[in-house]
């Protein structure tokens, strides 16, 4: 067979006009998607050759051409061209540069169309496994933070006004339930990604006796597609990762906007290091949190790209549309920001430093205790809703006096009911979160224990 036959044509050189390759070439960000290709193709030759498809000789030849290409483009010596549009026409086209004839046999009982779905669905695969080992590195940091910190008491806010008394450990706990939910989503989305959509054609399947289970497990999928149809139209597993990471990014987001308030001299909870601040070019005094505002400045874009391709979607006739080729600077850019995001602030954590006596002083100053005051009425027989109002009327009279509530006498309070007596006066911050002693409560124990649950989830985990 003379070469010509086989060989790999550019769209260009079928006819299509330059501008309109410039406007449809992908090879400039779908070249991440290499590893992920050459894996594809290895799996697809090694299965074509056992079912006796293709000869063995050119699966060998194939095979061998696929790793050389592997570590071209790992040395950066691939030489990529433009006019072949996209990554898989140009290792094909370069394995023919390499071992002639054979190569023109790789793409037998495949279409780019489950070629390139099976490409992202690698690649969402490694992206969920790496969003969860980072996120379980940013839950460590946490719980090293809350341990080292395990006595300080801080004001827990609503609605940002000064609440009750918690511990800060408690309040970091928080966070590390949200990333536990986040990991949660990110297996998920892996559950459902982990499918072979290779054998699907074009979309109707393949006229070839291929070994589909074989592939898969080549691979590393536990199973294979069921339609053909929606193998090559399905973008869902994209759609779920965009999701759960701009559900993350949130939750980091909400982590970096306490790190700038609490740095703040307003709240002084936090002191960042110089290692993770910028000074200002006239202020000499500033330590900006610009890392923590970066991370909550980019969620924005996480939310951007999971409307992107949710939209892109929207509407799209079934099977393959060109239109698809648009899910992936989207979720390359959502990988890289929250990736980035996460291992940021897991450097972040353990360099601030902690002042845990502003944090009492502040829960201490405030009426954070009024709650545990009307409890006390409570406790001795007094409705809770009578109490309420008990001690609203007393803060209201001690913020008229410009007194905190353990600078009033016992005579003070019992102007407001009778009930008070002497040991009213000890309440204080500690025994306020002593006091909460619930499952899932502030309690001391109730927080160690937590802290040592959490350790073990993320052990079993590991
Ligand atoms: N670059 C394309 C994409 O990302 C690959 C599939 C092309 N298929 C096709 N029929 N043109 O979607």
């Amino acid at each position: 067979m003379p070469e010509q036959k086989d060989r790999i044509e550019s769209p260009t050189a079928r006819g299509l006009d330059e501008r309109a390759l410039k406007y449809s070439a992908s090879i400039a960000y779908d070249r991440r998607l290499y590893r992920h290709d050459i894996a594809a193709s290895i799996a697809h030759a090694r299965m074509l050759a056992k079912q006796g498809i293709i000869p063995g000789d050119d699966a060998h030849s194939i095979l061998r051409g696929l790793e050389e290409i592997r570590e071209e483009i790992e040395r950066g010596e691939f030489p990529f061209r433009e006019e072949l549009e996209d990554i898989h026409l140009n290792i094909e086209a370069r394995l023919q540069e390499k071992i002639g004839e054979a190569a023109g046999r790789l793409h037998t009982a495949r279409s780019r169309n489950d070629q390139i779905a099976t490409d992202m669905r690698l690649f969402v695969i490694e992206a969920c496994d790496d969003a969860v080992a980072s996120i379980r590195r940013l839950q460590t940091a946490l719980l090293d933070l809350a341990e080292a910190n395990q006595n300080a008491v801080m004001p827990g806010y609503t609605h940002l006004q000064r609440a009750q008394p918690v511990l800060f450990a408690h309040h970091l706990l928080a966070y590390f339930e949200m990333l536990d939910r986040d990991s949660g989503r990110f297996l998920d989305c892996r559950s459902r990604a982990d499918e072979l959509p290779l054998g699907a054609g074009a979309l109707a399947g393949v006229p070839y006796r291929l070994d589909r289970e074989f592939v898969a497990s080549e691979l590393g999928f536990s199973r294979v597609s069921r339609n053909s149809i929606d193998a090559v139209a399905d973008r869902d597993f994209v759609v779920e990762f965009q999701a759960a990471a701009a559900a993350a990014m949130m939750h980091l987001s909400r982590l970096a906007e306490e790190i700038v308030l609490w740095s703040s001299d307003e709240f002084g909870f936090l002191r960042l290091p110089v290692t993770f601040t910028t000074g200002s070019s006239i202020m000499p005094q500033k330590r900006n949190p610009d890392v923590a505002e970066l991370a909550r400045g980019r969620t924005g874009r996480a939310y951007g790209n999971l409307i992107a391709i949710l939209t892109m979607l929207k509407g799209l006739p079934l099977a393959y549309n060109r239109d698809l080729q648009e899910d992936k600077q989207p979720l390359f850019d959502t990988v890289d920001t929250l990736l980035a995001t996460l291992e940021v602030l897991t450097a972040l954590l353990p360099a601030l430093e902690v002042r845990s006596e502003r944090m009492e002083s502040a829960a201490a100053e405030s009426y954070a205790l009024a709650t545990d005051v009307a409890d006390y009425l409570v406790r001795k027989g007094m409705p809770f809703r009578e109490a309420h109002q008990a001690v609203a009327d007393l803060v209201r009279y001690a913020e008229g006096e410009g007194k905190s509530l353990s600078g009033l006498s016992l005579e003070e309070y019992r102007r407001y009911s009778p009930l008070f007596e002497h040991d009213v006066l000890a309440l204080d911050v500690r025994a306020s979160v002593a006091a909460r002693d619930v499952p899932g409560g502030t309690a001391p124990s109730r927080v160690t224990e937590a802290l040592k649950l959490a350790r073990e989830r993320l052990r079993d985990e590991a």
